[in-house]
């Protein structure tokens, strides 16, 4: 039993103490749903799986942020605005040459976290709580987070930027300004376009998550969107959120060896360590979003000859069900980390890429939010000294 536990077993006036927000339930939503009885996620309804199959992520974010799947018109005229709003000015640019100018020890999670910022401070109406400008605001983080992450990328590799393309759909064009004409890369081709396009439906939207519900605090206070969002990525950086898919890859090089997997894991469990990408708060019978990604990333990996990271997938798998008594799967980072990787991206910029996908159920969450608001404020139970007088000053 924890300590929190014990305490409130002595003392019956004692409130319940949900550590970690456990199992509370805490508002109302209508993005989306997860059911972890059936292992189902839907996004206003849709079966994310089949989102994933029949539409591309433009289609997913009109969704998430109209309730509505978009008519071909509607998907013409949203994604032609969000086009037109990817490129960065040059004090952005600047800001950013100067961030990854700094000690390498800069994660780019924090140069993204810090160029979110910026565009607030740029925005001189950022404080407008008209939802015209919320929306637009949705809307320019969606078109130029992408544009932002490229670049940091391109910076840390010592080469160019590359502007953003008008023409091309939102994962092509991230693709395009990230390796250009491939040369350097083996990702492009449609194949790997659609693979990369699934991870970021897959990703978009998941519930009061811990980011989700720390940009609706920040939200609930009456703040900006950028705000919000600075919150909102501070929260997803973490290893048991979003920093999860870096670490599984991590681990993979790490074994080296498929033959290693096994007792690699298996040393690991004995030490009472977490394995990445493994586990969930809500889901307990595995996550709905796996199946999906873990069938891209086995095509990603035949395709590129590198089924080495789909046989360690499969014994990490198998061990740690084999081995936990609760039988432990993965969650949707543990396909999403290795099929980044084949894709070319390098491991610090995973979570990035999970914030390009999130930002539009962020957002979708900040409307939400906004539309029928109340101050989210906890309270806690006290377990520090009993109140005392302030005693007088021996020196
Ligand atoms: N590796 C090893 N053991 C794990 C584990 C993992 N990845 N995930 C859960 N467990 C263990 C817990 O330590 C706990 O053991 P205990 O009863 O001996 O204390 C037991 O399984 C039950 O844990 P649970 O209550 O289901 O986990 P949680 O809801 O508190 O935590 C996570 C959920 C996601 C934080 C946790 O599973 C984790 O840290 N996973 C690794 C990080 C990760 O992949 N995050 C991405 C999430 S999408």
């Amino acid at each position: 039993m924890s300590k929190t536990a014990e305490n409130n077993a002595q003392d019956t006036n004692a409130p319940e103490i949900r550590k970690g927000l456990y199992g509370v339930v805490v508002d109302e939503t209508k993005v989306s749903k997860v059911v972890p009885e059936t292992n189902s996620l839907t996004y206003r309804g849709y079966p994310v799986q089949e989102l994933a199959r029949y539409c591309s992520f433009e289609e997913v974010a009109y969704l998430l942020r109209n309730g509505r799947l978009p008519k071909q018109e509607s998907l013409v005229r949203f994604s032609a605005r969000e086009k037109a709003l990817r490129h960065l000015d040059r004090h952005l640019i600047d800001l950013i040459d100067l961030i990854t100018s700094m000690p390498k020890s800069c994660h780019p999670m924090d140069v993204l976290r810090t160029a979110v910022s910026f565009l607030g401070a740029q925005d001189a109406e950022a404080y407008t709580r008209d939802s015209e400008h919320v929306r637009r605001t949705a809307l320019e983080l969606m078109a130029k987070i992408p544009t932002i992450i490229a670049l940091d990328i391109r910076r840390r590799r010592g080469e160019g930027y590359i502007e953003p393309s008008r023409k091309k759909g939102f994962a092509e064009n991230f693709l395009w300004m990230v390796f250009g004409d491939g040369e350097t890369s083996p990702a492009m081709d449609r194949a790997d376009i659609e693979a990369f396009d699934k991870s970021l439906i897959l990703y978009a939207e998941h519930s009061f998550n811990a980011s989700t519900f720390a940009a609706r605090v920040v939200t609930s206070t009456m703040s900006d969107t950028y705000s919000a969002i600075a919150a909102a990525i501070g929260a997803l950086k973490g290893p048991l959120h979003g920093g999860a898919n870096e670490a599984v890859m991590k681990n993979f090089l790490e074994i080296a060896d498929p033959q290693r997997t096994e007792e690699w894991t298996k040393e690991r469990l004995a030490n009472k360590e977490k394995v990445m990408g493994f586990g969930h708060r809500v889901y307990k019978n595995g996550d709905s979003r796996v199946p999906t990604m873990e069938a891209a990333f086995r095509e990603l990996a035949a395709k590129h000859g590198q089924t080495q990271w789909v046989e360690m997938y499969e014994a990490m798998e198998k061990t740690m069900y084999d081995n936990t008594s609760i039988h432990i799967r993965p969650n949707l980072d543990f396909p999403a980390g290795p099929a980044y990787h084949i894709l070319g991206f390098d491991i610090e910029f995973f979570t990035p890429i999970f914030v390009m996908a999130r930002i539009v159920g962020w957002t979708a969450h900040i409307i939400e939010q906004n539309e029928n608001n109340l101050l989210i404020r906890p309270l806690s139970a006290y377990v520090g000294e009993e109140q005392r007088p302030v005693p007088p000053k021996s020196f």
